[in-house]
């Protein structure tokens, strides 16, 4: 199981020390939440803090647009991230998902597909071929610190079972609520990658070993 800690939850005042710290733990993936105030009621960070880390943290930067205008947002992360993940509810038509997808690797990083708490897996099912991860939201997308949402599990194993079937090479990774009880939930039913805010940076660093 790979732990990606989410950013949003950082202490920004000592920034630097937590992210080192996550490194010496292990914890090389970083969650970058970018929200735009529309596709989301928040907004959260520039393309230019991450510039900034990236300079000093060799972490594998996993961006996760919430914003209604993908398109626009993938060119400012384009050299930047080593993935990217847009949102389905973003995108007019599945087909635009798919042109997206493709734009994304490429640019010769990995591609992710992300679905809100009330979208089927149906919705992308068609997108799945182009997708190196697929992002089950489980909770509404916006905030750190909700409640797990625990439908969000029958999504897993439905895209799991499809993973299977179709020998697809996709992730499958949830974001929203996840803490030592719901990461092992989410485990069991064949999440490989947990996006971790508040459980992780509350109480930092004594979670780190935790989730290692
Ligand atoms: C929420 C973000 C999450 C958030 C998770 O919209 O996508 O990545 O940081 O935070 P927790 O783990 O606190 O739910
Ligand atoms: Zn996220």
């Amino acid at each position: 199981m790979i732990i990606a800690p989410s950013l949003l939850a950082a202490n920004f005042l000592c920034l630097e020390k937590q992210c080192e710290e996550l490194l010496k733990h292990q914890l090389t993936w970083l969650h970058y939440d970018v929200m735009d105030g529309y596709f989301v009621p928040n907004h959260s960070f520039g393309a230019d803090i991450l510039k900034q880390l990236k300079q000093k943290f060799p972490f594998f930067y996993d961006v996760h647009l919430m914003v209604s205008q993908p398109k626009i947002f993938i060119e400012f992360y384009k050299t930047i991230a080593d993935v990217i993940t847009i949102h389905i509810e973003a995108c007019s038509h599945p087909q635009e998902a798919i042109e997206l997808l493709k734009k994304i690797r490429s640019y010769g990083i990995k591609a992710g597909l992300s679905i809100k708490p009330k979208t089927s897996v149906e919705m992308i099912e068609s997108c799945l071929p182009f997708c190196d991860l697929v992002l089950v939201m489980s909770v509404e997308p916006g905030f750190g610190g909700q409640s797990f949402m625990m439908d969000s599990l029958d999504k897993v194993k439905q895209l799991k079972e499809l993973k299977i079937k179709h020998d697809f090479d996709y992730m499958i990774q949830i974001d929203g609520g996840i803490n030592q009880e719901t990461a092992k939930l989410a485990d069991a039913a064949g999440v490989e990658n947990c996006v971790i805010g508040s459980a992780l940076f509350k109480d930092f660093p004594s979670q780190l070993g935790v989730y290692r």
